[in-house]
């Protein structure tokens, strides 16, 4: 049985104050039957963790190196994610693939990394808005999974985010058929590559204007097993409806 994730990213938002919003998170879940995973940005992670040592909600981060040392001025191994207090790490999201060029092989090596760290490794997909009208959409996903993904991989370490980037930010979200579509494909692509063992105890995130109003909906999709969201994770507000829905899915 594969255990809800109900995962938020902060992207670049966030300073000291908003650790408020971890502790209001906590408090409003002391015991969820899903798992509740927030990533902050770098420089709060320490807090963050802290602040959480004895709740049941988990710290992230949103990007690490491949390499564990080194000469890499401004990167941050996943050696130090998990001594920082990150037991997750978000790899290969489309906006460090847009902003920071990383390839399919980029992000594969830097799973490999978190991977071995021992991080839950949440690896990002998902196509443009000109992919999915050129109805390119299934071949841009396999692409990305073959590419991006280790070869060594245990089903409880890894999990893959389905985000359409036309979704993010946006407010537009694709309808259930679409989301189930994909999430059936990156379900067989990853039964028919790691076995069905494996394949089936990786856990498979949609994100993209995830909100309360649509949570539900969205949860109740086959092989949806949580959401990656951004804008409304920020505040525990927004967020803790979302755990809810997905508790109740
Ligand atoms: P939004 O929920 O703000 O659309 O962002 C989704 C996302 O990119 C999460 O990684």
């Amino acid at each position: 049985m594969r255990r809800k994730l109900a995962a938020g990213n902060w992207k670049m938002n966030g300073t000291g104050p908003a650790l408020a919003q971890l502790e209001a998170l906590a408090k409003a879940h002391p015991d969820p039957s899903v798992d509740i995973l927030v990533c902050p940005p770098a420089t709060l992670i320490d807090r963050a963790a802290r602040i959480l040592r004895d709740t049941p909600i988990a710290i992230g981060g949103q990007d690490c190196h491949a390499e564990t040392t080194g000469a890499h001025t401004g990167d941050i191994s996943a050696e130090m994610l998990r001594d920082a207090g990150a037991t997750a790490v978000i790899l290969g999201h489309s906006e460090r693939r847009a902003d920071h060029g990383e390839t399919n092989e980029t992000v594969r090596i830097k799973a490999r990394a978190a991977l071995q760290a021992g991080l839950v490794t949440i690896i990002c997909v998902g196509e443009s808005l000109s992919e999915r009208e050129a109805a390119n959409t299934l071949d841009i996903i396999a692409g990305q999974l073959s590419g991006s993904i280790p070869d060594l991989v245990t089903g409880e370490q890894l999990v893959i985010a389905y985000e359409p980037i036309w979704a993010i930010g946006t407010g537009k979200v694709p309808d259930t058929n679409e989301i189930g579509e994909v999430h059936g494909f990156i379900r067989t692509r990853l039964e028919r590559r790691f076995g069905t063992g494996v394949g089936r105890s990786v856990r498979l995130l949609y994100g993209g204007s995830v909100k309360a109003s649509n949570a539900a909906e969205i949860f109740a999709v086959p092989d949806v097993d949580g959401a990656l969201v951004g804008g409304a994770s920020l505040k525990a507000d927004d967020f803790s409806p979302i755990v809810e829905a997905l508790e109740s899915a």
